[in-house]
């Protein structure tokens, strides 16, 4: 049983996913919130270091299978470790990307399955899903333009971006209310006043 709060934010590469992230954990914050932020992969040791092999550019032979349940023992650290505990005590959790990046990149892009993944994450956390989901819609960008750029995901080609994007729409246009949907490139003021307008409307309907 939980007390706290779990919101996930989710997009593609460059949808300004942690600026939003951290944003509202000062909205909250402000509000007398224990707030904590988070990531994924990440977000414990164990995890960050898994983190470490997934995001190497220098392997380029693992299997989508491999990873897949790199990401998932890596989720399932981090839920047991940091975001269960942090949910039990009351806090409220804002993951900069959570099981819905399992179900693009590895169910739709990579061409696993959409279910099986969501069901490999479900049983990875014993069902840990967020309360809320903030899907923040950008158009996919080239490789050149993709931040940063080198790590292992963000080199895959535009064409698997572009499932992965297509994914992402998918599950936001079937999800529930407890998922919303935000035009990633307007200003952003603009689209954190839009974060914060619907999670506190969350917040207050759970
Ligand atoms: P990161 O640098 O955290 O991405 P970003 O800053 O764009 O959010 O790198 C995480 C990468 O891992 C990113 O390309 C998305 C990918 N990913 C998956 O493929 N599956 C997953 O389950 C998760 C959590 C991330």
């Amino acid at each position: 049983m939980t007390t706290g709060f779990f919101i996930a934010i989710e997009g593609g590469e460059g949808a300004g996913k942690s600026t939003q992230a951290n944003l509202l954990a000062k909205h909250l914050q402000s509000l007398g919130f224990e707030v904590v932020t988070t990531r994924e992969p990440g977000g414990t040791h164990t995890a960050e270091k898994i983190r470490d092999i997934l995001l190497d550019p220098k392997i380029d032979d693992m299997p989508a299978t491999t990873e897949a349940l790199l990401f998932a023992a890596a989720r399932a650290d981090h839920a047991a470790n940091l975001i269960r505990p942090a949910l039990e005590r009351g806090a409220v959790v804002i993951c900069d990307r959570y099981i819905e990046s399992s179900v693009a990149y590895q169910g739709a892009a990579r061409g696993l399955g959409v279910d099986y993944i969501r069901q490999l994450s479900a049983w990875a956390t014993h069902d840990l899903m967020p309360d809320f989901t903030i899907y923040i819609d950008v158009p996919v960008t080239d490789s050149a333009e993709r931040m940063e750029g080198t790590d292992r995901m963000e080199i895959q080609s535009r064409d698997f971006h572009t499932l992965v994007h297509q994914a992402f729409r998918d599950i936001a246009s079937n999800s529930n209310s407890a998922h919303v949907q935000i035009d990633g490139t307007r200003d952003r003021e603009d689209i954190a006043e839009q974060i914060s307008t619907a999670v506190t409307e969350a917040m207050k309907s759970r």
